[in-house]
């Protein structure tokens, strides 16, 4: 809690209605991208002053390499000065920065950026910040079941020790706590492979603004929405 606002742990967000607030208003999907970013670092400041631990936001999906080139360079651009014109940001907000994905893809520039300022924030503490580029859910289980094969096949795991904590473990960035909450904006209704392990218990919440309209209000009512939630985890409760 934070006055009379609950305040989840852990939050994930799909960042989603770019293209469409630019669509609607004549302009260039890029510049609804770019628009985007403001919303970020309202939402990262926001989250670290109210007290989440770990925020998770999904930048750029396996299946994003699949959008025309030019919006993929745009997009990747619009990272990399991201990666380094938030380092104040980052810094004055005690927010570690984590990358969750495959590097395999990503141009040794934007890489670069990012390692940079990885290492940069590596010892802040007062929020992890995942940030989720170039990643897919069934990607991170299939990679995280490669490294388990090999463990095993190696004599350094037996299959029998194979339980959920084996998999988080393996999964990218076992350091980041699962969500409590995800927030999806621009209204649709949809998961889009995003941390499918990690989203088990976690209560969703669907906003009808597209991502560049997204600002601090609209982070409140998704944690009063949430607040007003009965986690179950299953069992019943009296
Ligand atoms: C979804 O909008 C958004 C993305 C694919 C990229 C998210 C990127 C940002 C918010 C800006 C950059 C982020 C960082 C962290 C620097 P969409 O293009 O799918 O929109 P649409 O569904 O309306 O077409």
């Amino acid at each position: 809690m934070m006055g009379d606002l609950p305040v989840p742990r852990s939050v994930a967000i799909i960042m989603d209605g770019n293209g469409r607030w630019a669509r609607s208003r004549g302009l260039e999907r890029i510049f609804g991208h770019e628009r985007g970013i403001q919303a970020v670092r309202e939402t990262v400041e926001e989250c670290a002053r109210l007290g989440v631990t770990s925020l998770t936001l999904y930048a750029f999906s396996e299946e994003n390499w699949s959008r025309p080139q030019r919006e993929i360079d745009l997009l990747m651009r619009l990272l990399e000065r991201f990666l380094v014109e938030e380092r104040k940001t980052l810094m004055d907000n005690g927010v570690k920065l984590l990358h969750v994905g495959r590097r395999e893809r990503l141009g040794p520039s934007v890489l670069a950026r990012l390692d940079e300022t990885i290492a940069l924030t590596a010892a802040n503490q007062r929020m992890r910040l995942g940030l989720a580029i170039s990643y897919g859910g069934r990607a991170e289980i299939v990679d995280a079941t490669r490294r388990i094969a090999e463990a095993v096949r190696d004599g350094r795991l037996a299959p029998e020790r194979i339980d959920e904590s084996v998999i988080r473990a393996h999964l990218y960035r076992p350091e980041l706590e699962d969500p409590d909450l995800l927030i999806r904006t621009a209204g649709e209704l949809r998961v889009s492979n995003f941390l499918l392990w990690q989203i088990s218990y976690a209560e969703l919440h669907v906003e009808s603004v597209c991502w560049p309209d997204f600002r601090k209000e609209h982070l409140h009512a998704a944690f009063r929405a949430f607040g007003g939630r009965v986690r179950k985890f299953g069992a019943v409760v009296p």
